[in-house]
């Protein structure tokens, strides 16, 4: 067996497993749905699974939060998971650069029963970001956009982010690319800096969660903020 063949049959794996963990949920036809809507609109396919979106919704659980930040929305598929996690009278800010991407991502919210308590923000992130203030500070940010634009994104979400909240970066290994030091491109340059940024800060408590499945290899970045900086 070549090396090709046996990373295939490794990711074969990981998706069959993925796939049977995932027969395990209650169907859930609003995510399907969205799912759908992206597809059928030409959006790539890139947003979490959806077991990996139940993972964000039990975050979001986990921690009572009442203000999410999303950085990339695509097709609203992690915002639904994420929304999913608010109280009635939660908040979620997405943060989209493509038009094309927010007008889907707002049919699925709706369609989710989540407009109410969702923005979707049209436009570059940094942008929407410099006009935020540590007024309302967010329980969650979760950083899902362009990669190249990790390391900024998360020295401009600190000071917004509540003690004892949560960011959360999602694709911060990229196939094991994170780890090539000597390459890896300019996507894995990003996500590595972004970890060497997250590590050295004395007031996060960060770890990274390698993920196999239906996305291949990658990985999510989470830390807990222990010490807020204003
Ligand atoms: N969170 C989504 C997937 C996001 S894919 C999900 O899991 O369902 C990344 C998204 O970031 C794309 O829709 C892309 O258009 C958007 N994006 C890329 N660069 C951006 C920028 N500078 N500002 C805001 N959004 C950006
Ligand atoms: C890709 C995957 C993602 O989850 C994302 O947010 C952006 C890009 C990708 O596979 O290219
Ligand atoms: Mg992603």
């Amino acid at each position: 067996m070549s090396v090709d063949d046996a990373e295939m049959s490794q990711d074969d794996d990981w998706r069959r497993v993925d796939a049977f963990l995932q027969s395990l949920q209650p169907p859930d036809p609003v995510l399907d749905a969205a799912y759908a809507r992206a597809a059928a609109a030409g959006l790539p396919d890139i947003a979490v699974s959806p077991l990996q979106g139940r993972w964000l919704t039990v975050l979001a659980r986990a921690i009572d939060a009442r203000r999410i930040l999303e950085i990339g929305t695509l097709g609203g598929y992690s915002s639904i998971c994420l929304g999913r996690g608010l109280p009635a009278d939660g908040r979620l800010i997405t943060l989209e650069i493509d038009a094309r991407h927010a007008e889907v991502a707002r049919q699925n919210l709706d369609a989710a029963g989540l407009s109410a308590i969702v923005d979707v923000r049209v436009g570059p992130a940094m942008a929407a970001l410099e006009a935020m203030t540590p007024a309302e500070p967010f329980d969650i940010v979760f950083i899902d956009a362009d990669k190249t634009g990790y390391p900024a994104y998360l020295r401009r979400v600190r000071p917004l982010v509540r003690h004892g909240g949560l960011i959360v970066a999602d694709n911060v290994v990229r196939k094991g690319a994170v780890a090539d030091v000597a390459g890896g491109g300019a996507d894995a340059r990003a996500v590595r800096e972004y970890l060497q940024i997250a590590g050295a800060d004395s007031g996060l408590l960060t770890t990274v969660l390698q993920t196999v499945g239906a996305k291949g290899h990658d990985g999510f970045a989470i830390s807990i903020v222990t010490q807020t900086v204003r």
